[in-house]
């Protein structure tokens, strides 16, 4: 009998990951939970076993690259690696922002992203049939005004989706990049506004149904189900009240 393929998940503590987790769980995968807060991807994982799936944690921080390291040497084969850890801090102009954020934004997104991919990279082509998913952002594709730090790093982590794609041509590892526009998450604005929960509710106010975890985990789920040949090279996927990063339609 065949193994069941295996998924790690990045950033599976909340949001966009957990529901990634368990969409790709319910689709048959043997899910490896990361985050840094290994007591929520513990209850995840627990709540997912209960259910009948497979499903496994493990606490990881993606900026520490020996740590990274170490939690890879347990993948001989790896079937799909969603890097989704990522995230923004503050929404300030760039004639103001501050270097600290724009450099830990590029942590999480880019380096964050780089380590993990690196280190997978070997048990993904091992298993003969790989998929890497990188969660960028239409950040990633179009600068507004507040974005700074934020539209950088998720450029960075479009051009790192590209490059990989072109340079591993000719390998059994397909490179997809989900590219959400307005996603409601629990944690996502709250994070960017350092716990301000009325300046996080602002984002979405008079917002005909943003996207919601479920949605994007849907979109992720699809692309990664599709026939090993079919690469789905880039997926915008935005609600229908958002026509830009800038252009949102509100009912204030
Ligand atoms: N919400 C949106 O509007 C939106 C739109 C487009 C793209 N995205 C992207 O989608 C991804 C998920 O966002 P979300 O909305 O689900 O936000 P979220 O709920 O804040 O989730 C972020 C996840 O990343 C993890 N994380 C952050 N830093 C980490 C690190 N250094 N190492 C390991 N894990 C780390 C967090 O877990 P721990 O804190 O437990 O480590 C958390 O599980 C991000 O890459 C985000 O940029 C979001």
């Amino acid at each position: 009998m065949a193994a069941t393929p295996i998924a790690v998940v990045t950033g599976a503590s909340s949001g966009i990951g957990a529901a990634t987790a368990r969409q790709l769980a319910a689709a048959g995968y043997r899910v490896v939970l990361t985050a840094r807060r290994g007591d929520r991807v513990e209850a995840l994982a627990a709540e997912l076993t209960e259910a009948g799936h497979q499903a496994t944690a493990y606490a990881l921080d993606v900026t520490d690259r020996a740590a990274v390291d170490e939690f890879a040497t347990a993948f001989r084969s790896l079937a799909v690696l969603v890097n989704n850890a990522g995230g923004a801090l503050g929404a300030d102009p760039v004639a103001t922002g501050d270097p600290a954020d724009w450099r830990q934004m590029y942590e999480t997104n880019v380096i964050g992203t780089l380590n993990v991919t690196q280190a997978l990279l070997p048990a993904l082509t091992a298993s003969g049939d790989g998929t890497i998913v990188i969660l960028s952002s239409t950040a990633a594709l179009a600068a507004y005004e507040g974005g700074g730090g934020y539209v950088a790093a998720k450029h960075g982590e479009h051009v790192l989706a590209e490059t990989l794609r072109l340079e591993i041509v000719g390998t059994p590892v397909r490179v997809i990049e989900v590219a959400p526009g307005m996603v409601r998450t629990e944690e996502f604005a709250t994070t960017r506004f350092r716990g301000d929960t009325e300046k996080a509710a602002q984002v979405y106010a008079g917002v005909d149904a943003p996207l919601t975890a479920d949605d994007v985990a849907d979109t992720i789920t699809w692309a990664v189900t599709r026939p090993s040949h079919v690469n789905i090279d880039l997926l915008v996927v935005r609600p229908r009240a958002q026509a830009s990063n800038s252009k949102v339609h509100r009912t204030l």
